[in-house]
């Protein structure tokens, strides 16, 4: 298990992941040194390309996705580029990707970027061309599946040639730093863990907000909806990392052994308790923008936005709700988890006349890595007409507090946990079927709710009942 890949196989090459992501990714690695001196790359899709032209195809790419100052070294990384056609549903051309691919013994990863319906053509040709042995790794892209069971047929068809110890499962949110930087949050400093349950915390936020829509990805969009889309993987990922209790070490099986059980005690969702939305036209920015079904060109039940409350049934989080929110075409684009403290059991200050707000953690997921403590503190006075108090936040920027730091992909961290061999920020199977069947059990409640999206305003929080959802509770969103 412990090898450093030397060839890397990536099926998907001249899709929009790798343009945008895997290759400027790799090539900003290489640029660092970063990379096995030895290592190669071999690209293959249906496009007819050879290795010349596939190099052209990555350069036009990378000075489009990869920042100029991260390209040093750009002709060495292209050098290392090769390029095998196939069309991935019959078994012939596999022969002919494995002789280009080389001997795999001394390491080969395979990163499998295309239609999950592919992936079961793909792995039979792999086995068929021998690309299967002790040191192949595989590591797979979302969509893995639609729901729990068609994602267990992936999962079973894929370890039917790769045990799960040589399995990657991409969530590109956990090759986010400042995703990472949630376990360092929690279990490097000694102030929050005491205080992160039930007794002090009394509901945790999160917020997946983007400006976008349906950035031309229309059939797969459509399909998927918000739920399955951001929800099921990236949002499920970040409540788990929040909830879960502390691993014992840094390592996969300590990690995903606690992630697991927390996404297994997710609480199956009760009516009234989630809300869809669809996103009608509207202003983003200065921007008019088209509403979801004049993008989409028909009409559709497809929801844009989801708000669910969610809890977690274990000691920890006893009647703790997680207010989950992820919608397209909201006002700004912001990832964020705000953990709302209780108040202080008794004010000493209330004979005073000041009021006590409770404590508020808001980390800042992106664009701004930052994270934000509100304090209580004394405006300063001489207090003859009483004390006043005021919340004022402390702040840690993280590019402020790390300059000097580069701001990489997500993808880098992934890819070169990939060529080395290390899980740890990689989903198990266990984790993706728990995810699923939350899923499944909210959508199966949709149903039997009848519920359909309600409209929104591009530009806007998603449908006032989103707001709703959590002000019955006494709970305003973090805007
Ligand atoms: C992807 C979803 O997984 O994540 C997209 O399919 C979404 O719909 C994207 O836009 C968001 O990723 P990020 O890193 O921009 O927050």
């Amino acid at each position: 298990m412990s090898f450093t890949a030397d060839r890397l196989l990536l099926f998907g090459a001249t899709g929009d992941l790798s343009q945008r992501m895997l290759l400027p990714s790799l090539c900003a690695l290489d640029a660092e040194g970063l990379m096995p001196a030895n290592l190669n790359i071999i690209g293959t899709a249906r496009s007819e390309l050879d290795d010349h032209s596939f190099r052209n195809f990555a350069r036009e790419a990378l000075e489009k996705f990869l920042p100029a100052d991260r390209r040093g070294g750009m002709a060495d990384f292209l050098n290392r580029l090769h390029y095998q056609t196939l069309d991935a549903t019959t078994l012939e051309g596999y022969t002919e990707l494995a002789a280009k691919v080389g001997n795999p013994d001394q390491g080969l990863a395979i990163f499998l970027s295309t239609a999950p319906s592919l992936f079961g053509p793909t792995i039979a040709g792999l086995q068929h061309a021998g690309l299967d042995g002790p040191n192949v790794r595989m590591c797979l892209e979302k969509p893995l599946g639609t729901d729990l069971a068609s994602s267990c047929q992936i999962n079973d068809a894929v370890a039917a040639a790769y045990p799960e110890d040589r399995i990657f499962r991409i969530d590109h949110y956990l090759g986010k730093e400042t995703v990472q930087n949630l376990l360092a949050l929690r279990f490097a400093n000694v102030l929050f863990e005491p205080i992160w349950n039930s007794n002090y915390i009394e509901h945790v936020q999160i917020t997946v907000a983007e400006t976008v829509g349906l950035e031309g990805r229309v059939a797969f969009y459509n399909d998927a909806g918000a739920l399955r889309d951001m929800v099921q993987n990236h949002m499920l990922q970040l409540l788990a990392l929040v909830a879960m209790e502390p691993p014992t070490s840094f390592d996969a099986t300590a990690i995903r052994d606690e992630k697991v059980k927390v996404l297994r005690a997710l609480r199956q969702i009760s009516a009234g308790e989630s809300v869809t939305g669809q996103y009608g036209a509207g202003v983003i920015g200065k921007d008019a923008v088209p509403g979801y079904e004049e993008e989409l060109g028909q009409p559709s039940e497809t929801e844009t936005f989801v708000a669910i409350k969610g809890h977690v049934d274990n000691w920890r989080w006893k009647s703790v709700p997680f207010y989950l929110r992820t919608g397209k075409r909201l006002p700004e684009r912001v990832t964020e988890i705000v953990v709302q403290f209780r108040c202080v059991p008794h004010s000493i200050f209330a004979g005073k006349g000041a009021s006590i707000r409770p404590n508020r953690l808001v980390i800042g997921i992106q664009p701004e890595e930052n994270i934000t403590l509100s304090l209580m503190t004394k405006v300063p006075g001489l207090d003859r007409e009483g004390i006043r108090l005021r919340q004022v936040p402390l702040d840690i920027a993280m590019p402020d507090a790390f300059s000097g730091t580069v701001r990489r992909i997500a993808y880098e961290r992934l890819l070169l946990d990939l060529i080395e061999g290390d899980q740890t920020l990689f989903v198990r199977r266990d984790e993706v079927e728990a995810q699923w069947h939350w899923i499944d059990a909210i959508r199966a409640q949709w149903h039997a709710e009848e519920l359909r999206p309600k409209s929104y305003t591009s530009g806007t929080w998603g449908p006032s009942a989103a707001v709703a959802l959590a002000e019955r509770d006494g709970v305003s969103w973090h805007d």
